[in-house]
């Protein structure tokens, strides 16, 4: 089964300069919690028990806010504010970190975890992609794809034509609904996209995808993409895609990342 992730976040964030010079862009508040923890919640419960962070030298407040702080849980207990430390209860234990020395992609990003992972199928999760679900989450909709056809699943979004530019972009048939069994997929099209059906956040490889991303060459100014590993991928394996029920928000938009705030702000005071 599905036990094992790694969740990138050492990219530059350069849609949201200035404040991701200090503030990775992971860490951007919603509510009380950063927006890396909800996807990490995602992860757990949808049944991961190790997860990867590959974060940056810069990046060093993601692994801060993990780790224990032992000397705010003591002043909560001395001045009986205990009622205040189930607010600590964040996730430690199951989280690993890593660096990437350099914002190479996502795709080298991910490729750091391939001893992590060791040979088995694991789960991709973008951070700064956030998936509300009513029902099941995202994760979990992609691992009940991947316990049918042990094949990896990519979640997919309906997204509309003028935006689909800035996204992976999947040819695929539908084989039931909202699954696709994948041919190929478009790095951010310029024109004539093979869909309206983008790769969002959320993924399950086989361990097959690491020999793909490691026959990858960096070339100077330009990203190892993840994109180019999946289309070798499609090559011997097969590949599907599944649409996410869930509301997606991709946090680097100014929208969205209202959006979100409002949807939660709304959720806690119900
Ligand atoms: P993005 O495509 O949003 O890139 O990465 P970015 O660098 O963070 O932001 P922009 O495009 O410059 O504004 C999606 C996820 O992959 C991680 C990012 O941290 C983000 O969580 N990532 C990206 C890496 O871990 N390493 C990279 O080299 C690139």
């Amino acid at each position: 089964m599905i036990k094992k992730a790694i969740i990138p976040a050492a990219g530059y964030g350069t849609r949201n300069l200035p404040i991701t010079k200090v503030l990775p862009k992971e860490m951007f508040p919603i509510g009380v919690k950063p927006a890396i923890q909800y996807v990490i919640e995602e992860a757990l419960e949808s049944g991961i028990e190790d997860i990867l962070l590959v974060v940056s030298r810069s990046k060093n407040l993601i692994v801060d806010y993990f780790d224990e702080s032992l000397e705010l849980e003591a002043f909560l207990e001395r001045n009986n504010k205990e009622h205040l430390l189930s607010k600590m209860q964040i996730p430690k234990q199951q989280l690993y970190f890593t660096r990437q020395p350099y914002a190479r992609g996502l795709g080298d990003a991910i490729r750091i975890g391939e001893r992590f992972i060791n040979n088995e199928p694991f789960a991709v999760l973008l951070p700064d992609d956030i998936i509300m679900s009513k029902g099941k989450h995202g994760l979990c909709e992609l691992i009940d794809v991947y316990k049918k056809k042990q094949s990896s699943v990519i979640g997919l979004k309906e997204i509309e034509q003028n935006m689909l530019h800035q996204y992976g972009v999947i040819k695929g048939k539908e084989t039931k609904s909202g699954i696709y069994k994948m041919k190929d997929i478009i790095e951010k099209p310029k024109k004539n996209p093979p869909s309206n059906l983008a790769a969002v956040g959320r993924y399950i490889f086989t361990p097959a995808i690491f020999s793909h991303l490691n026959d990858l060459q960096y070339v100077a100014g330009q990203e190892i993409q993840l994109t180019d590993a999946i289309r070798k991928l499609l090559i011997n394996e097969k590949c599907y895609g599944k649409i996410l029920s869930g509301k997606r928000y991709d946090i680097a938009t100014p929208k969205d990342y209202l959006d979100i705030i409002n949807k939660v702000h709304y959720l806690n005071n119900m």
